[in-house]
């Protein structure tokens, strides 16, 4: 019930969004836009990891790792959230790289709290 959920609230997004792709890498190439184009981390991840991290990283839906105890470096978050991980959902055609790297900072920030 979880995944249909997860992928008809995924589905929506992406035919909502469905031509802001080919935008998104134009403006990442050029140099990275405005301040007001900076993907919100928080955002994202109150939209597609919750489900699974829970809105605090500990809650552990299906096996889901705690982020709060998460010891992965910046570019290894960024890596298991783009190609996914064992039970974990690859976000590689699901978010811009941009919006993967926004959301692999905001998941550091539930360690400290
Ligand atoms: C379908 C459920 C699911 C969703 C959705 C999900 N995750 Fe995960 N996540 C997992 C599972 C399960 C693991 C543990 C994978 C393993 O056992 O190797 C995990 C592991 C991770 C890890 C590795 C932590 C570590 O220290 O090893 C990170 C980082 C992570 N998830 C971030 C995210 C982010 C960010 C999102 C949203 C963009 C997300 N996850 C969405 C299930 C999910």
């Amino acid at each position: 019930m979880k995944q249909w959920f997860l992928f008809l609230a995924l589905a929506g997004f992406i035919l909502a969004c469905g031509n802001s792709g080919a935008e998104g890498r134009l403006a990442a190439s050029a140099g990275g836009g405005t301040s007001a184009d900076k993907p919100d981390g928080e955002k994202i991840y109150k939209q597609y990891c919750v489900t699974c991290h829970g809105l605090y990283g500990d809650m552990g839906g299906g096996g889901a790792f705690n982020l709060r105890e998460s010891q992965l470096g910046l570019e290894e978050r960024v890596a298991v959230i783009t190609r996914g991980r064992n039970a974990m959902t690859p976000f590689e055609s699901l978010l811009k790289k941009k919006e993967i790297r926004a959301v692999a900072e905001y998941i550091a920030t539930l360690r400290e709290k």
